[in-house]
C-alpha cells in the first residue's frame, strides 16, 4: 500500500493496523505532509469551521514530587527556582482571565501535595462562581481516583494527563523505576470513568522514541478516543538528563497532528508553547496542519520563567492581555479566529 492509499484508508475513518501507522510515519515526504493537512483541515472545519478555541493557562506550582528525566521542573532539579501560587492569586488569575474573554481555565503543575483536595475543591467552586459557565480543567497529573472524584465533584469539567508514550519499555526510559506506567494509563481510564473530558498526548521526539513507538501511540489515540490531546515536541532542558538530546521537529509534530485529527475528528488538539519555542511560526504551522485549540499563559508575569519545563520557552515576559492579542493576529493572518467559547469537543 502506498503512503496516499494509506491516507485514503484513514480519511475514510476507518483505523490503520500499528504497522501502517509506522509506514505512514517513516514513508513521509512533502506531498504527504500537504495532502494531510489539507484533509485534516477540512475535517476539522466540518466541526468546528474556522474557530480557534483558547485556554488560559495557570502554572499553579513548579513543586513536583516526581522525576521526570525530561522535565525541568523535576524534584532533582536543584537549579529549579520553586513557587506556588496562593489560592487567591490562582482566582485573580482566573478573573483577569475570564476578563480578557477566556471561558476555560486550566490549573497546571507539578505533582504538589500542598495542593490538597480541600484546597483545590474551594478553589474550584470559587472560580466557578466568579467566572459563570467557564470551564476549569485540571493538569495536576496523578492522584488516586477518590480525589479525582472529589474534585470533578467540586466542579472540575476537564483533565488533562498526557500518558507520554503507549510502549511500557519506552515510557521506563523517559521515567524513573518509581514510575508507573500502569498506573499513568490507570488514571486516564478513571478520569474518563468519573465523567471528565480526558486529555491524553505526548511528546514528538523524545529520547528514544522510534517511528514504531510513535505508531502506538497513534493506535492509543485511535482506541482511546480522547477529548484533548496534547502533542508538542520534545525540547531539551539544560538540567536534566536529556539536555544533551535534541529537540523534536515541527515537521513530525505537524504531520502527526494532522494523521490525529483524522483519526478523530471532534478530537481537541492544541498547536502548542512547545512548538512555538522551537519555531515562531510554530503554533501557526500546527493550526494549519489540523490543530484548534492554543493555550496562552495567564500565570503572574513574575512566575512565568521559573515554571520551565524546557530552554527557551516562549511568552514568558508578556503580560496575559499581550499574549492574547498576539496570537489574535497571528491568527488573523493564516484566516483563523479566536473565539469566547467554553470549547467543548463537538461530534460534529
Ligand atoms: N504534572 C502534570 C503531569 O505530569 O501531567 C502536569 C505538568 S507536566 C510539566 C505537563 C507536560 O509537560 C508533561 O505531560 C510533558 O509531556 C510536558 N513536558 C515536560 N517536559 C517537557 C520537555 N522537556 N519538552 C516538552 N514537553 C515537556
Ligand atoms: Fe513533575 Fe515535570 S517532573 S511536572
Amino acid at each position: 500500500m502506498s503512503v496516499f492509499e494509506r491516507i485514503d484508508k484513514l480519511s475514510s475513518f476507518h483505523g490503520l493496523s500499528v504497522e501502517e501507522y509506522q509506514a505512514l510515519i517513516e514513508e513521509r515526504s512533502e506531498e504527504a505532509a500537504a495532502e494531510l493537512a489539507s484533509r485534516a483541515v477540512s475535517a476539522r472545519k466540518a466541526i468546528y469551521g474556522n474557530a480557534v478555541y483558547v485556554r488560559g493557562l495557570i502554572e499553579i506550582s513548579n513543586y513536583c514530587r516526581n522525576d521526570c528525566f525530561y522535565c525541568g521542573i523535576r524534584r532533582s532539579n536543584r537549579a529549579c527556582e520553586r513557587y506556588r501560587l496562593t489560592p487567591e492569586e490562582i482566582l485573580s488569575c482566573a478573573k483577569e482571565g475570564f476578563r480578557l474573554g477566556y471561558r476555560t481555565f486550566v490549573l497546571q503543575g507539578g505533582e504538589d501535595a500542598w495542593f490538597t483536595d480541600e484546597i483545590l475543591c474551594q478553589l474550584i467552586r470559587q472560580i466557578k462562581e466568579s467566572c459563570p459557565d467557564a470551564a476549569v480543567t485540571l493538569s495536576m497529573g496523578e492522584r488516586d481516583r477518590e480525589s479525582y472524584q472529589r474534585l470533578f465533584d467540586a466542579g472540575a469539567d476537564r483533565y488533562l494527563l498526557r500518558h507520554e508514550t503507549a510502549v511500557r519499555r519506552h515510557y521506563e526510559k523517559l521515567h524513573p523505576p518509581e514510575m508507573s506506567f500502569s498506573h499513568r494509563m490507570q488514571c486516564l481510564r478513571e478520569l474518563r470513568e468519573i465523567g471528565y473530558q480526558v486529555g491524553a498526548g505526548f511528546m514528538v521526539g523524545s529520547p528514544f522514541q522510534t517511528s514504531a513507538h510513535l505508531a502506538e501511540d497513534l493506535k492509543f489515540i485511535e482506541e482511546f478516543h480522547p477529548d484533548m490531546c496534547g502533542i508538542g515536541p520534545f525540547v531539551p532542558h539544560h538540567e536534566t538528563p536529556f539536555a544533551g538530546f535534541p529537540a523534536g521537529t515541527v515537521e513530525l509534530t505537524c504531520y502527526l497532528l494532522s494523521i490525529i485529527r483524522l483519526i478523530y475528528p471532534p478530537v481537541l488538539l492544541p498547536a502548542t508553547t512547545a512548538l512555538g519555542t522551537i519555531d515562531p511560526k510554530g503554533r501557526q504551522k500546527g493550526i494549519l496542519a489540523g490543530a484548534n485549540v492554543l493555550m496562552p499563559n495567564l500565570s503572574p508575569l513574575r512566575v512565568r520563567k521559573q515554571y520551565e519545563l524546557y530552554d527557551g520557552k516562549i511568552c514568558t515576559g508578556e503580560e496575559s492581555a499581550q499574549c492574547r492579542n498576539c496570537l489574535e493576529k497571528q491568527m488573523e493572518t493564516i484566516g483563523y479566529s479566536i473565539v469566547t467559547e467554553r470549547g467543548d469537543i463537538k461530534y460534529g
